[in-house]
Formats: C-alpha cells, structure tokens, sequence
C-alpha cells in the first residue's frame, strides 16, 4: 500500500491500519523528524528528542485542543444536540461539557498552578500506601474469572479493576463502580467515534449526573475532609496559588476518571495479549516475577495507549527546518518517537532487559506528564502478577489471533479479548 494511501486508511479509522500504525509511522520518520499532511492539515512530529522539546515550550506549544480534530468533530455534533435543551439545562451542560478547563486543557500559568495544587495528592507515596487496596482488589478479580473457558478478559478483567481503584483512591464508595464506568464512557465518547443524536444527549445526561455527584461530594469533603483523594482534592492549598474554584475541582475529577480508567484497561489488554501470543514469554515472567515491572514498561512502550497528543502553535514557528505557522495543529506522535531507534536499540522488540525502559513517552513528558503514571504502573503490575501467579497458563481463542482495536487514532486499546485462563 502507498504512503499515501496508508495514511488515509489511518484516518478513516481503517482497521488495517488502527491495529498496528507503526509501519507508518516509520516510514513519516524516515522522511523526516516533522511530516506535514496536507489532507489533515496537521504537523506530525516523530522524534523521540524533538517531541520532548516541543513539550518543554508550553507557552509556544498550546494545549487548548489535545485531543485534535476528532474532538473538535465530536465538539461540533454535541453542540447541534445542545441547541435542543431547554434554556436552564443548556447553561448547564454547557458548564459540564467544559469541564472546568483543567490541566490537561490549560496553559501555563493556570496549568502551573493546577499541578502544584494537585501533584501532591498523586504523588508516589500515596500509591503505595494504597498497594494493599490495588492488590487484593486484583487478586479477587482474577480470582472470580472461570477458568477452562473463552472469557472477554477486556469486561472481566481490564475494564473493572482500574475503575475500581480509582473510586477505591477516590473515596467513594465501591458501589459506584458500575456508574463510574458509564460516566468514564461518557467523558472520552467524545475521543473520535461517530454517535447518534440519541446517544450524544444520553452522553451528555451521563455528564451532568457525573458533576452534580461530584460537586455534592466535593462540598461534603470540604467541610469535613478524610484521608481521600477527594478530601486532598476539595482542600487543596498552596501559598502561592488561589484555590481551586469548585468547577475546576469537579473538572479535576472528570480528567481523573476520563483519563485514568480507559488508559489503564488498554495497557492490561495489551499486556494480556503479548502473554497470550507468546507462551516462552509467560514461562520467563512466572520464573522471574520481578521482571513484570519492565515488561508493563516494554508494553507501554510498544502499545501506548494515547498514540499522541496535539498541541496548538501560539506564533509562527520552526521545527527541525519545517515553518509551522500560528494556529496549526502539531500532533506528538508518543508511539512513534517509542519506536525511534536512535534511543531504543532493537526498538520493535520487547526487551526484558532494556537499561532505558522508562524513557518512552507513553505517559507524555514536560509540564503535562501523567499526574496518575504512579497508579497506572501498579495497577497494572498488580493485575499481571496475580494473572500469572493464579494461573497455569493464558491462552488466546484460536479464531481471535488479530484482536480488533477501537476505532480512534489517537486512543489505542483492544475493542474485546478472548482469553482462556487454566
Ligand atoms: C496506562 C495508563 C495511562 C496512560 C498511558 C496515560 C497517558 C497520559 C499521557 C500521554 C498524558 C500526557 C498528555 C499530554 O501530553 O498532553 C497524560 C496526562 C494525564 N493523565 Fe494519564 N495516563 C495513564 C493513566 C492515568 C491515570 C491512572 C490517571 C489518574 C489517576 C491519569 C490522569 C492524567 C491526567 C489528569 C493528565 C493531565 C495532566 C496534565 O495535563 O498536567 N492518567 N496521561
């Protein structure tokens, strides 16, 4: 297939080219480290170095549209969908779809801000204090699989465990699981896929409800905080910084469950997959459990799951000798630079043994790096080691040794898997 038409079977969300985009990827590396595409109007940047430059210059490099063109097409369908409520719900979905402008949305000095307010709550010390937590709610979760049997591991396994931590680090109670799910949906519908008019008033009914449970919630911690993230949220201080309005507390949130939980289920189904498809690999990592840490790392690095972000230029620019004018979207693409062989030495392979595993940019890199890279990772290295210390072996259903993915260029995660576990 031509580059050509490789890169528009890319964006018409073509599996052939959804599953595995890095062949193309290498070849937009091999013309050059910035490949402008004309269709899409979009600069995509695929150095590993140069994306980590660009994400040091967030002033010049915007992050008002991280999510690119597929949101703004999403952004477009809900606002024809909103032009149908009455007045006084219109203000407030309005409010709602917004989402307080935080963080992943903000520009410095507001992101600045943001992040010295929040880090604290995620740092690593709070994760670990919550390891036992993370532990025995993967332990019952593989646990409760049937074994002997095909079993959607993405629904059994992937999806619940890291939705459940989340509203275990939260603090609310274990209950709201099955809503935080809806809710976590209802956040990223917006990532890409085409939905019916129905289904985006259904989304945007989801969202409301996901912001009056957590303003009430917010609120009540306020006056009385406990040892939750919730609490750490509802009364962040600094002395440098105005505290968080309510809505960007609640916007917080919405990132939080948004960004944490659908990220953390792909990184497992991928995991899954890579131990499904090679039981040599599975045989090394039961004999040598503690290299499961940089087996997550290795997948992380060859499966991220956000392919990219996108930034805005705020002034005509430069990259690498390509003029990038003021306005233009520049997409940083993370899988690509993961790949790039000038940093990773046998890039395309998994290593168990590779010194620099930690330098992907899977969880991205500058001011906006993953706030939650310290829950993903044990999350995740909870769910394999209890996947491999319960089991014989994880086998994949002979009829599903192509997975299909879902249908998003910027989120990348397994749609189901069909997995026996014995
Ligand atoms: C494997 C799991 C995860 C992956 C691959 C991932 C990936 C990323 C990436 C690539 C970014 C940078 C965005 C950018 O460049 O603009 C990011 C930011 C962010 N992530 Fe994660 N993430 C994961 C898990 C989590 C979890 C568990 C949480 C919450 C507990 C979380 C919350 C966030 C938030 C709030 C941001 C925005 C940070 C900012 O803009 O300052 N993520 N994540």
């Amino acid at each position: 297939m031509s580059l050509d038409a490789r890169t528009r079977a890319l964006f018409a969300l073509e599996q052939s080219q959804l599953r595995s985009p890095y062949g193309l990827y290498r070849q937009w590396r091999e013309i050059g480290p910035v490949v402008y595409l004309e269709d899409q109007d979009i600069y995509v940047v695929t150095e590993h170095n140069l994306i980590k430059s660009v994400n040091r210059q967030p002033v010049l490099f915007s992050s008002q549209n991280p999510l690119g063109p597929s949101s703004m097409l999403a952004a477009n369908a809900i606002a024809a969908v909103l032009a149908d409520f009455p007045e006084e719900a219109l203000t407030r979905a309005t409010t709602v779809l917004n989402r307080g402008n935080v963080l992943f949305t903000a520009d410095p000095p507001q992101h600045t801000r943001h992040r010295r307010l929040l880090n604290v709550a995620l740092k690593r010390s709070a994760i670990v204090r919550m390891k036992p937590d993370i532990d025995l709610i993967a332990q019952n979760a593989v646990a409760n699989i049937e074994r002997d049997t095909y079993t959607d591991l993405n629904q059994a396994l992937a999806v619940p465990v890291p939705i459940h931590c989340l509203a275990k680090l939260l603090g609310v109670p274990v209950n709201y699981s099955d809503k935080f799910h809806r809710w976590a949906e209802a956040i990223n519908a917006s990532i890409g896929s085409a939905m019916s008019k129905d289904q985006i008033r259904e989304v945007i009914q989801d969202q409301m409800d996901f912001w009056s449970f957590f303003e009430t919630e917010i609120l009540s911690r306020e006056q009385s905080p406990s040892q939750d993230l919730l609490s750490a949220i509802a009364t962040a201080t600094s002395t440098i910084d105005a505290p968080l309005t309510l809505s960007e507390r609640v916007g917080f949130c919405s990132q939080l469950i948004g960004a944490g939980a659908d990220t953390t289920t792909k990184l497992i189904g991928f995991a899954t997959l890579a131990l499904a498809s090679d039981l040599s690999l599975q045989t090394k990592l039961r004999q040598s459990p503690e290299k499961i840490g940089q087996f997550a790392e290795e997948i992380l690095r060859l499966e991220p799951p956000v392919q990219g972000m996108f930034r805005v230029t705020t002034a005509d620019t430069e990259l690498s000798g390509i003029k990038i004018p003021q306005g233009s979207m520049v997409w940083l693409l993370y899988g690509a630079g993961n790949r790039d062989d000038s940093v990773f030495v046998c890039p395309n392979e998994v290593s168990l043994d590779r010194p620099n595993s930690k330098d992907h940019l899977s969880f991205g890199s500058g001011p906006h790096v993953c706030i939650g890279a310290n829950l993903a990772r044990e999350v995740a290295q909870s769910v394999l080691v209890q996947l491999l210390s319960q089991t014989r072996w994880v086998t994949l259903a002979k009829t599903d040794q192509q997975p299909t993915v879902s249908p998003s260029y910027v989120m990348h995660g397994l749609a189901c898997l069909n997995v026996k576990l014995t």
